[in-house]
């Protein structure tokens, strides 16, 4: 029982090391995509027609960028945005957004 719980607390440990690691590689690519441009510092834009990101959770962001990248969500900003993000850029964005509760 004492091995089992060590090794729960070893894969928690693991775990959210890794999301960390998302979160900080999904901040980056906020601010190296230009993301942070339109919608602001931390997700909060300070102008009307750029949308605020924060608190919209990680299942928005990620279910949103996938469909403005295959167009199946149609906007003539977001979808050029989109185009040339990678599987794994969207879930560090979604990640890093996520985290800014
Ligand atoms: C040039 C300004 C601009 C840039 C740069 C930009 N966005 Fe947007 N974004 C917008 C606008 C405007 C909308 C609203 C789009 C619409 O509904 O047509 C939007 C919408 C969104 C939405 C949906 C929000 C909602 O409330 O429905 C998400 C998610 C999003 N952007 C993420 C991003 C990410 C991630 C990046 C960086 C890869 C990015 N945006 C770069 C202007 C921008």
């Amino acid at each position: 029982m004492r091995f089992v719980s060590a090794l729960c607390f070893t894969m928690t440990l693991f775990v959210s090391g890794v999301a960390q690691a998302d979160v900080a590689a999904g901040k980056s690519t906020y601010a190296a995509r230009g993301c942070i441009g339109c919608h602001g510092a931390g997700g909060v834009s300070t102008v009307t027609t750029n949308p605020s990101l924060k608190g919209r959770g990680g299942d928005f962001i990620r279910k949103n960028l996938t469909d403005f990248r295959s167009g199946a969500r149609p906007s003539p900003v977001m979808n050029a945005m989109a185009a040339g993000l990678k599987d794994a850029d969207i879930e560090n964005l979604a990640d890093y957004i996520d985290s800014l509760k």
